[in-house]
């Protein structure tokens, strides 16, 4: 059925993230198929006008939309190899997370079994499916994205289509991934040097969010910029200015008992290129030292 939000659609697994999307399409009043390993989960589902389907090849042969969503890829695997002959034909819409690699396998399984496939990546929590500020990224063939894009709607205000390569949308995810513990470790660090003066996490919290919107975010369109032309020469501030800075972050952090690991492998990537000869570019150039591994 070709871009349309009402059709019928089937939806395997029902953990946190599967059963917010099934909601989504029973709420909007798509004839929905459930499948759970644990039967009990489709309860609320079945209860807001869902079917469950005990067997996973009924579930698949009830919709020519089947949504996926399990924990990782080795059981999405385990899941597809015992139905390929009921998938043969459909379209596969894959939201659960893995590596990049994962993906174009899987892709490339769903190929050779003539199985229509998307691969996206939820960078949401449940509570968000449906709700304008979801986002997810997706990949695959352009014209099956197109015939489903109404559909795929439901779950996300926000939908991105990256491209024919299905890993693409699993790179976007890590990447963001890789910013939200890096800047949440961040934090979390500054807590524990300011606790240990007695300085609460609340009292602290405002100075982090001023500290954010002033000097992190305007600092990032800028390093974009420079990274993509490769031009990191800056009046701003400089890896041997921040070289000293960050031995101080270590060493405080050493002499108050505090883990420093994370602060410490920011400081081998700054020390590498100083020691480069790098030393008057801007941290936008650290880039280049996460790419020489
Ligand atoms: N929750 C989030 O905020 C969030 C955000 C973005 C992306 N995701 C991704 O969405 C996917 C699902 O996450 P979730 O939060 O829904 O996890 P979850 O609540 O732990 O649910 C995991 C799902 O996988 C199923 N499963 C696990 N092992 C299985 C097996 N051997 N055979 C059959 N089914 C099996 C579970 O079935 P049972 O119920 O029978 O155990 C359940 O349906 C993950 O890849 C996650 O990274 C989640």
């Amino acid at each position: 059925m070709s871009n349309t939000n009402q059709g019928p659609v089937t939806v395997l697994g029902l953990g946190m993230m599967g059963a917010a999307l099934a909601s989504a399409f029973v709420k909007n009043g798509n004839p929905t198929t459930v499948w759970n390993r644990s039967a009990g989960k489709a309860d609320a589902l079945v209860e807001q006008g869902a079917v469950f389907a005990p067997d996973i090849k009924e579930a698949i042969a009830a919709s020519p939309v089947v949504v996926v969503c399990v924990s990782t890829y080795e059981v999405l695997n385990e899941l597809v190899a015992g139905a390929a002959t009921e998938l043969k034909g459909k379209v596969v819409v894959n939201l659960t997370s893995g590596t990049p690699d994962d993906a174009r396998a899987f892709a490339a399984w769903a190929e050779q079994n003539g199985v229509r496939y998307l691969d996206g990546a939820i960078m949401a929590v449940p509570q968000m499916i449906g709700l304008p500020q979801a986002l997810i990224f997706y990949a695959g063939s352009q014209e099956l994205y197109g015939e489903h894009e109404e559909l795929l709607k439901l779950l996300a205000g926000t939908n991105v289509y990256l491209g024919t390569d299905a890993g693409v949308p699993l790179v976007y995810d890590l990447g963001l991934l890789s910013l939200l513990w890096s800047s949440l470790a961040g934090y979390f660090h500054a807590v524990a040097l300011v606790n240990s003066a007695g300085v609460s996490a609340e009292a602290f919290t405002p100075f982090a969010l001023t500290w954010i919107e002033h000097v992190i975010t305007p600092a990032i369109p800028p390093s974009a910029q420079e990274i993509d032309s490769s031009s990191f020469e800056t009046e701003v501030s400089s890896l041997a200015v921040n070289k000293a800075a960050i031995e101080h972050l270590v060493a405080t952090s050493k002499q108050l008992g505090i883990n420093s690991d994370f602060s410490a492998s920011i400081q081998a990537l700054i020390e590498r290129r100083v020691a480069q000869g790098h030393g008057t570019h801007s941290l936008a150039s650290l880039v280049e030292a996460f790419k020489q591994g």
